[in-house]
């Protein structure tokens, strides 16, 4: 038997509950793994609680991203054996025991990079990597990120700075020392950000992502850039989208293009190999039991620093 976190109706952390199921076989071009850690990403609440549309009819279950070990191998996959240690991204029902999925999702977890490590790659790698590809970002410009001291602003200062970028990123003052360890200039956000920001650029920026989506970014963004192409988010979409400004879904009426959705998918092999060349880095943050998913995304909507992990 599996254990997989589900929910049958919209709501509070309450609707999530774990129950006990068949184990999952692998079909052609699947991989089973058991999972050793599940990513907690805000979707996984914003879809939980209905903030964001969810497929079909209940009962969902919830969590995208993970790492673990190769259970079973289904016909047709190869470069993987019973055994290996895997990270995975777009599974449905990452917070479990054993979850299954296409073998497209899954890759191999180099020596040196932990299951925690892995779980906490797929959607802010994954998102962090498209948006700035997206954007074209290089070696002369200036990127301002909001929220980078999130799972997916830290990813993002990352790829910018190996882009060869001069990064800025907006954080609280407690997590400005972590920005800056990542190699981009930390700036406070909140009110008279415009200010602080040329402070740190008196040339100005030349590309500007929004990890953030809290209240005037997207106005302090367009004060700070003429140039509407350049501006992203990922949090506000449908408020970019009357703004003229650039979504990456986040809400937005435009879905992401196939370009947009295989730089998703390249991140994570990218990160993987980044990081056990010592080259990209995750904050691991608190770890949550199955039961304890609803604690774990209410804590996460609460701002606890570091990637939240389920381990099952
Ligand atoms: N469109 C997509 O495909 C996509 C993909 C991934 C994520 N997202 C969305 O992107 C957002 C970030 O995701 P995440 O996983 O990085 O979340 P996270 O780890 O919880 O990070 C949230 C970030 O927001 C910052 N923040 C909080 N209050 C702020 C304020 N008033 N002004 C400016 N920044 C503020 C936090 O800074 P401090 O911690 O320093 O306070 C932190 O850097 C979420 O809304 C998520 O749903 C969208």
């Amino acid at each position: 038997m599996a254990k997989v976190v589900q929910f049958q109706q919209v709501g509070g952390p309450e609707v999530l509950e774990v129950v006990e199921v068949d184990a999952p076989t692998p079909g052609p071009g699947q991989l089973a793994v058991s999972v050793e850690a599940a990513g907690v990403n805000p979707v996984d609440r914003k879809l939980r609680s209905g903030i964001r549309p969810l497929p079909g009819d209940g009962p969902w279950r919830t969590g995208s991203d993970g790492a673990g070990i190769v259970l079973a191998v289904g016909e047709g996959v190869d470069g993987f054996r019973e055994g290996d240690p895997v990270a995975f991204f777009g599974a449905v029902g990452a917070y479990a025991t054993d979850v299954v999925l296409d073998a497209d999702r899954v890759f191999l977890r180099p020596a040196g990079v932990s299951a925690a490590q892995g779980a906490a790659l797929g959607i802010p790698a994954g998102t962090a990597y498209q948006a700035l590809r997206s954007l074209g970002i290089r070696e002369d410009d200036t990127l301002l990120i909001h929220g980078g001291s999130g799972a997916v602003g830290q990813a993002a200062i990352q790829f910018a700075v190996l882009f060869g970028a001069h990064v800025i990123a907006t954080t609280s003052d407690a997590r400005a020392d972590r920005v800056r360890d990542l190699g981009a200039e930390p700036v406070r956000y909140g009110d008279g950000l415009t200010g602080r920001v040329l402070d740190a650029a008196p040339d100005g920026v030349s590309a500007i992502l929004d990890c953030a989506g809290a209240d005037g970014v997207l106005e302090t963004s367009i004060e700070l850039l003429d140039d509407k192409s350049r501006i992203a988010t990922i949090v506000i979409g449908a408020k970019a989208d009357e703004l003229g400004l650039r979504a990456f879904a986040g809400g937005s009426a435009k879905p992401l293009t196939p370009q947009q959705l295989a730089w998703r998918a390249e991140a994570m092999p990218v990160a993987l190999a980044l990081m056990a060349a010592g080259y990209f880095d995750v904050e691991l943050g608190a770890q949550f039991s199955l039961d304890e998913a609803g604690a774990a995304q209410t804590a996460n909507d609460s701002g606890a620093p570091g990637k939240l992990l389920i381990a099952p």
